[in-house]
């Protein structure tokens, strides 16, 4: 009997939830070298998310998430139908459920309002649903949190999802490989995100080469 995930299509995808903190360009930049690898992805951006990229002004995207799937799919030069963006409440979304969800979510960059939400199980919207479905399926789940100084409820909410099998990978790039620009601290970010998905990238020379 074929594997109902696989036959669907969609563990073969890669979800990005973009949330409103600062650091827009990691998600972007992982958004491209996921399209660069040829994956399948499933976006979602939030209302805070949409705010933080046209203030820190790396690409111009506006309008509904079709609109929005149109323009990132020119700027990053995706196939046909390789990259899906979808709203708050578009429940029919692969992402929403466990028989479709994809092999791996990432919430980069991932607010503290977003930790809290996984933490909880909330579920109000797609995003927040789609990272409960990652957790109880035991799927892969990166949440790339930027925040700083950090409470003690945002160590409680990482701790007891980092107990769950949750990846938190903090957006604090090293400087250890002497970055000459901003797009190399984005970089050294990204690697780690893709290492972790175990996508094969030369972002960066490897501690030791
Ligand atoms: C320019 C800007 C930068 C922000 N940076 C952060 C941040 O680094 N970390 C964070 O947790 N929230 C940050 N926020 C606040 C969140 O956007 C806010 O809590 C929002 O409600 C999060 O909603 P979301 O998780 O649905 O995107 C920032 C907001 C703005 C406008």
């Amino acid at each position: 009997m074929s594997n109902s995930k696989n036959s669907a299509g969609t563990k073969d995808s890669i979800a990005i939830a973009m949330t409103g903190a600062s650091g827009a360009a990691y998600g972007l930049r992982l958004l491209q070298c996921l399209v660069n690898a040829g994956e399948q992805v499933h976006l979602m951006i939030s209302k805070a998310a949409q705010i933080v990229i046209a203030m820190e002004g790396n690409v111009n995207i506006s309008g509904t998430p079709a609109d929005m799937q149109q323009q990132l799919t020119k700027i990053y030069k995706a196939k046909p139908g390789q990259l899906h963006v979808w709203g708050k409440e578009q429940w029919a979304s692969p992402v929403a459920s466990g028989s479709g969800a994809p092999r791996a979510m990432v919430v980069c960059p991932c607010t503290s309002a977003f930790l809290s939400a996984a933490a909880n199980g909330t579920s109000s919207d797609l995003m927040e649903r789609a990272a409960d479905v990652a957790i109880k399926e035991n799927n892969k789940l990166i949440l790339v949190h930027r925040e700083t100084p950090l409470s003690a409820i945002h160590l409680e909410n990482a701790l007891k999802l980092s107990r769950l099998g949750v990846t938190i990978l903090s957006a604090n790039p090293g400087f250890y490989q002497k970055p000459e620009s901003i797009s190399d601290l984005v970089d050294f970010v990204v690697a780690r995100i893709l290492d972790q998905l175990e996508i094969k990238n030369d972002l960066l020379p490897r501690w030791g080469e």
